[in-house]
């Protein structure tokens, strides 16, 4: 048996959004204090504060933006704790995760000089749940306002003449939950009134992310569309795959047993589900699709690893990661019209991250490999692709065995990323490539697989995961051959 896929490079069903490969760094255990920001003091190589070993990995993989400073933490975050000069900055306890001290070092400026560096866009969540209407003005006008105004001058006086451009601006995270525990017809009053009051200053145009729904709360989103709309230019939405059944036991990152790839991976799978129903709840009421859907946190979430503060989401990164990146990113690659931005959670040293440090030390996860490998689909032109594919049986349950997207870049170059999710057997795959002479092109590709279902990279051994050259895939009768080994994703450059 083969799996049989169509690829038409001819018909081109719209551009992949960059920020498809957006990021998410909270204030929680790890990730912003010793993940990113170490300071300007610390013996770890820095540049202000910021770790070099960190911004090279992600400048790497071509980081578009990244989101700030929460997640949960941004409904209690008020942004002017986090300004002036760092010894007088307040010292309070980040009640929402892990109840550690919060010093406030890492703030506005240090952000926004976090985005410069890694030169992607900054995209600020606003704090609706327990912040003012004032305060929220107040920032964006802190950021983003050339002239005279008591903000303005007050961020010049913090050592910032030029405002910073900001595009990116999300009106609360959660507000059905950690964010106030609002109902949808309640928090749809709040986002009009709020993101009234969140102006546009000079030629800086703020895309404004109304908060969306929790995983499959459809009345949510149908509410937030009816009642405001025109007053968003993007909706988020929520999920995370998680093997567990109960959020008490959500299952090992590494300690896993057949049964819980399966069902990572049909979790995994539901995004699919998920982006379409939602999606055709905003046709109803944005049938341009002007609105974007922003999915501004996915990923898998485990249990923490054992021995680390439960309120610190620290957990290892394996193969079954990496496939459930590359499975997302087929399914954003394919619904590329409605979903405009995305964000892992989260950046480093939480949930599902792209790097983990010890101290000084620092290793790129099977999810990072991922990113590299995807990152030729950033601006490309969604290639159609129609498939009859093999199944993914256990226990009687099937999936497909196989997921696959694919595009054409700026200069003509085709890329094609495959996911071969099965635990146990190869997939081989007939691929015919409409429009393209394959017998006249050069095909290569890059491969991320591993013998065994949870291996990982650790710090001792930071390699045993990583990207090679692919050799599975040969042409015949002008169409390509391919063997994907079990467990594995690759993207294939045909030129
Ligand atoms: O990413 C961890 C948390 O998950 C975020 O703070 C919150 O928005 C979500 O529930």
């Amino acid at each position: 048996m083969a799996s049989n896929v169509i690829i038409n490079t001819d018909i081109q069903k719209g551009k992949i959004n960059k920020n498809i490969y957006g990021h998410f760094a909270e204030h929680l255990g790890r990730c912003i204090y010793e993940g990113i920001w170490v300071g300007e003091d610390s013996p770890i190589p820095n540049t202000k504060g910021i770790r070099n070993d960190v911004l090279a990995a992600l400048k790497n993989i071509k980081i578009p933006l990244l989101r700030w400073p929460g997640g949960c933490f941004a409904d209690e975050y008020h942004w002017k704790d986090g300004i002036g000069p760092k010894e007088k900055r307040k010292r309070m306890v980040n009640t929402h995760w892990g109840g550690v001290v919060e010093n406030n070092h890492f703030g506005t400026h240090e952000f926004m000089l976090l985005c410069e560096l890694l030169e992607c866009e900054p995209y600020i969540c606003g704090n609706v749940g327990s912040g003012t209407v004032q305060e929220m003005s107040e920032w964006v006008e802190y950021m983003t306002f050339e002239g005279e105004s008591p903000m303005a001058n007050w961020r010049r006086e913090n050592g910032r003449d030029e405002p910073w451009k900001l595009k990116y601006f999300g009106v609360g995270n959660e507000n059905w939950g950690c964010g106030g525990n609002m109902r949808p017809e309640y928090y749809a009053d709040l986002y009009r009134r709020y993101q009234t009051y969140v102006r546009n200053y000079g030629n800086n145009k703020v895309y404004k992310i109304a908060g969306g729904a929790n995983v499959d709360d459809y009345y949510w989103t149908e509410v937030l569309m009816k009642n405001a709309h025109w007053l968003m230019d993007g909706l988020s939405l929520h999920y995370y795959t998680v093997p567990g059944d109960t959020w008490s036991d959500k299952g090992s990152a590494v300690d896993f047993a057949e049964d819980e790839w399966f069902i990572t991976m049909k979790k995994a799978l539901r995004m699919d589900d998920l982006v379409t129903k939602h999606s055709t709840i905003m046709d109803k009421y944005d049938p341009q699709k002007r609105v974007g859907m922003i999915i501004d946190e996915w990923g898998t979430w485990f249990n923490v690893e054992p021995g680390t503060n439960p309120g610190f989401l620290y957990q290892q990164n394996t193969i079954r990661d990496a496939l459930v990146a590359g499975l997302h990113f087929n399914i954003f690659h394919h619904h590329c019209d409605r979903v405009q931005m995305t964000n892992i959670a989260q950046t480093v040293n939480v949930l599902q991250a792209m790097i983990l440090t010890e101290g000084e030390k620092m290793i790129l996860t099977p999810t990072y490999h991922v990113f590299d490998m995807y990152k030729v689909h950033q601006e490309a032109e969604f290639l159609e692709v129609n498939s009859s594919l093999d199944t993914y049986e256990y226990n009687g349950e099937k999936l497909p065995q196989v997921s696959v997207s694919a595009s054409k870049n700026a200069e003509g170059k085709i890329h094609i990323s495959l996911c071969n999710i099965d635990h146990q057997n190869e997939a081989g795959l007939d691929l015919d490539l409409r429009g393209v002479n394959v017998v006249d092109t050069k095909v290569s590709g890059t491969i991320i697989t591993a013998e065994t279902m949870n291996a990982h990279n650790t710090f001792e051994k930071p390699n045993v995961v990583k990207p090679t050259k692919f050799t599975g895939v040969t042409v015949e009768n002008n169409k390509l051959a391919i063997k994907l080994p079990a467990m594995s994703v690759v993207t294939l450059v045909i030129e």
